[in-house]
């Protein structure tokens, strides 16, 4: 999963900090991430394509020094909100390595990347054009804008993050691409700049993403022909990870291998958004079990980190291995793994082989760097897990456990 992480006479490792002491320090749940590993990941990237700009998604994980660290690399930044603008902002991110998409920017989102002067506004209706128009005019601004267009393919991955299908709410559909260019190239404070795409995230076979660059790149000659100067080929996000032991991730420069001879002609600069196979597994939840409660037909590891904490599984029934933080030699157990939520639905694994635990011991929650924190919550006023990070042996906080107080902040009591 993650090459810094590893077990040391029976304990488990990150970047050479031990993990039982960490959960022992800062409490559970925690995440924990490697700064190496998302150094490692960007670095592969933009090896396999050098001349591309590598937008690290923004959405798998927000923290500002994570993005700090995609920054150092060299990355820039795709975001889908202001909150993600502010938090890149953060971060000492240039707006100048911004994109931004999203189906429903409001005046206040459009009007605060406007004003940050960002790359890109990937648009996506031809009503957000109009808006975005409107809006540069009064501030005296032109918006750079790249039509996120609709391939209509299939990426093959779970139907919840499948974007890139004529159904999906994303983008216009490839077939009225060029009537919208057009009427996008009439619009005064509109400077076309790009294609946009993307097909869906978890993608393990690369198959439908070949199949959508050459439909964007057919678009990208129709456009050239027409007279547009098309400057980026921003091909979106993506690329899978390994959750299973057994799975097999694609690496970046298979699909720079498998994309290069159709962008061979291509002028436009590449940009890719890729967000969990930058950080996915990168981290890792641990979780300390709080009871062992057995059915007779059925055993249940009762654990304190729940689906606010990572709703993944509850959400995607997505699978996360997990792994004890100490190993023992206690034999395994089939169990489900369930947190403290008051849903049937707060599972982190059904019917698992895990080894035997007892009350007290920490788990480990793998491939939770993306979209795990992310998207985490307080459901059930449960304040928010700290977040670590560590790199060659020294740790950091970079985001404090949230208190009580924290909870009701904004409460008006
Ligand atoms: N670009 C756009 C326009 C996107 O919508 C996404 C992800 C990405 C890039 C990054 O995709 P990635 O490289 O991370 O696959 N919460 C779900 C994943 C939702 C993905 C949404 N869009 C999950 O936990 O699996």
């Amino acid at each position: 999963y993650n090459p810094y992480l590893e077990y040391k006479d029976g304990e488990l490792y990150m970047e050479g900090v031990s993990l039982k002491e960490l959960a022992q320090e800062y409490g559970t749940p925690l995440y924990v991430y490697s700064a190496s590993y998302i150094r490692d990941r960007i670095r592969e990237y933009r090896k396999a394509f050098p001349e591309a700009l590598v937008c690290y998604a923004v959405k798998a994980n927000f923290n500002p020094h994570i993005i700090q660290i995609a920054k150092e690399e060299g990355a820039g930044a795709d975001i889908v909100s202001g909150g993600e603008l502010h938090a890149c902002l953060l971060a000492g991110m240039d707006p100048k390595k911004i994109v931004y998409a999203g189906v429903g920017k409001t005046i206040q989102e459009l009007e605060y990347a406007l004003r940050e002067d960002i790359l890109m506004f990937n648009v996506e209706s031809l009503m957000e054009l109009d808006v975005l128009n409107e809006l540069a005019g009064r501030l005296g601004r032109k918006a750079r804008v790249a039509i996120r267009v609709n391939p209509d393919v299939d990426p093959k991955t779970h139907p919840y993050i499948s974007t890139g299908m004529k159904k999906s709410k994303f983008g216009v559909d490839i077939k009225t691409a060029k009537e919208v260019y057009e009427y996008a190239r009439s619009l005064k404070n509109i400077e076309v700049v790009g294609i946009h795409c993307h097909i869906g995230s978890q993608i393990l076979d690369i198959s439908p993403y070949i199949e959508a660059v050459q439909k964007v790149v057919e678009l990208y000659e129709y456009l050239e022909n027409k007279g547009f100067n098309i400057q980026y080929l921003d091909v979106g996000g993506g690329l899978g990870i390994k959750y299973k032991p057994e799975q097999a991730a694609p690496h970046p420069s298979d699909l720079a291998q498998a994309i290069g001879p159709i962008l061979k002609g291509v002028r436009a600069r590449l940009v890719l958004e890729p967000g969990r196979s930058i950080v996915g597994n990168a981290g890792l939840l641990i979780t300390q079990v709080q009871f062992l409660k057995d059915k007779g037909h059925k055993h249940f590891i009762i654990v304190d980190a729940g689906m606010n904490d990572l709703v993944r599984p509850a959400m995607y029934e997505a699978y996360h291995h997990i792994v004890p933080v100490v190993y023992k030699d206690t034999g395994y157990l089939k169990a489900d793994v369930v947190g403290p939520i008051c849903e049937t639905g707060d599972f982190l694994a059904l019917d698992r082989e895990i080894q035997r635990v007892e009350r007290g011991d920490y788990l480990a929650v793998l491939s939770a760097g993306a979209y795990g924190f992310a998207m985490s919550s307080q459901y059930n006023a449960r304040p928010r897990a700290c977040e670590v990070l560590v790199e060659k042996g020294q740790v950091r906080v970079i985001r404090e456990r949230e208190s009580y107080e924290d909870l009701f902040e904004k409460a008006r009591v």
